[in-house]
């Protein structure tokens, strides 16, 4: 496989809508030299997508071409969450979030929702309440606002992120928790169930594939809502990656854990924070190909492009393609373990 980086003229390129906005705007971007993600993903019914997504960024050519082509889903980054979406009783700015779903209807994408209830960005409205009548009332007047806006062009969601303390040791302290207790969860799901019986909702978590600790925790976390008879369809790993890579078989037993529950496991804004280039390539390839041999067929990333990463070690570079688009060691991990899967179900 050649991996040559030399820009290539957009007219060799094999998506017509690409072509046409590419050829539009007079753009080159940097050649992968091999077939899209997404191109192999579609062989294998794998869902392939990047969050993180600010609508903003779409303004420029070369991202809106570059995620267009390599990928088939994709999410917002905050646009979604609570304060930015609904800041104020009744007024919602539904544009950022249009402009996302516009975007994927155009280049036949999927859509998630992220951000409904979000370890994060909560207005004063909801932060001030004191009644769980009154807070059960704004979650219900708030997920029905977005869920049936969306209905139909938003087939998965995060109904709840990040419950658990980031390290382990029991649930996030927060606004919800606060009035309604552990419950807000159960409740959540409820709600979302009954705004959107269609869609498939997840819980969504970080760290648990390298604590074993909160691994179980989250385990027993999602039995309990299951036993409970919680609208739930299913876990979304987070799978931001550090120096610490997942011991091999852990997702594959998560995997095995959830499906027995009748949940699916999904993949859901990896990417890796260290500064070792080398072992930022082996992680990428090893984590998917490990997650698409344990069955999981929806695979998203924290972005894809080193020009818009959000990270918390200084100098990392997270992504699969850097700063100007130009694939990195990530990409072609990636590409291939896609390329290599062979789905023996
Ligand atoms: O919008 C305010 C702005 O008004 C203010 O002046 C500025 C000052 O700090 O903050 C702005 O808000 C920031 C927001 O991003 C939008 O830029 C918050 O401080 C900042 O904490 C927030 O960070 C986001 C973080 O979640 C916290 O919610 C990141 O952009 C976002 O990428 C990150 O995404 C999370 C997922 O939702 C859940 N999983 C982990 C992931 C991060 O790896």
């Amino acid at each position: 496989m050649a991996f040559s980086t030399n820009f290539k003229v957009l007219g060799t390129m094999t998506t017509t809508l690409l072509l046409l906005t590419a050829v539009k705007a007079s753009i080159a971007i940097p050649s992968t030299g091999t077939t899209s993600l997404r191109e192999e993903a579609h062989k294998k019914n794998i869902t392939i997508g990047s969050g993180a997504i600010n609508p903003t960024y779409l303004e420029d050519p070369v991202f809106a071409a570059v995620l267009a082509e390599q990928f088939n889903s994709l999410h917002p980054e905050n646009e979604m969450k609570w304060s930015f979406i609904n800041p104020s009783p009744g007024h919602y700015n539904w544009d950022p979030i249009d402009r996302l779903v516009d975007f994927a209807n155009e280049h036949d994408m999927l859509v998630k929702g992220h951000g409904l209830i979000s370890s994060c960005c909560n207005p004063d409205f909801v932060v001030n309440i004191t009644n769980p009548e009154a807070l059960r009332a704004a979650m219900t007047t708030h997920f029905e606002a977005i869920m049936h806006r969306y209905e139909g062009r938003i087939d998965r969601w995060d109904v709840v992120t990040e419950a658990l303390k980031t390290m382990g040791g029991g649930l996030n302290a927060n606004d919800f928790s606060r009035q309604l207790g552990s419950g807000y969860i159960n409740e959540a799901f409820r709600i979302a169930r009954a705004a959107s019986p269609r869609a498939k909702l997840y819980i969504n978590e970080n760290q648990v594939e390298v604590l074993p600790g909160k691994r179980q925790e989250l385990q027993d976390l999602v039995s309990g809502l299951v036993a409970d008879g919680v609208p739930i369809d299913g876990v979304a790993l987070q799978m931001h990656i550090t120096e610490v890579a997942p011991v091999p078989g852990v997702i594959t037993d998560m995997v095995r854990f959830y499906k027995a529950l009748g949940l699916q496991v999904e993949i859901a804004e990896m990417d890796v924070h260290t500064l070792n280039k080398t072992l930022e390539t082996q992680i990428y390839g090893a984590v998917i190909k490990e997650a698409l041999e344990a069955g999981i067929t929806d695979i998203s990333f924290w972005g894809f492009t080193d020009k818009h990463a959000y990270t918390w070690v200084p100098g990392a570079k997270p992504l699969m393609f850097d700063e100007n688009y130009k694939p990195k060691g990530a990409f072609y991990a990636t590409h291939s373990a896609l390329e290599d899967f062979v789905d023996e179900c």
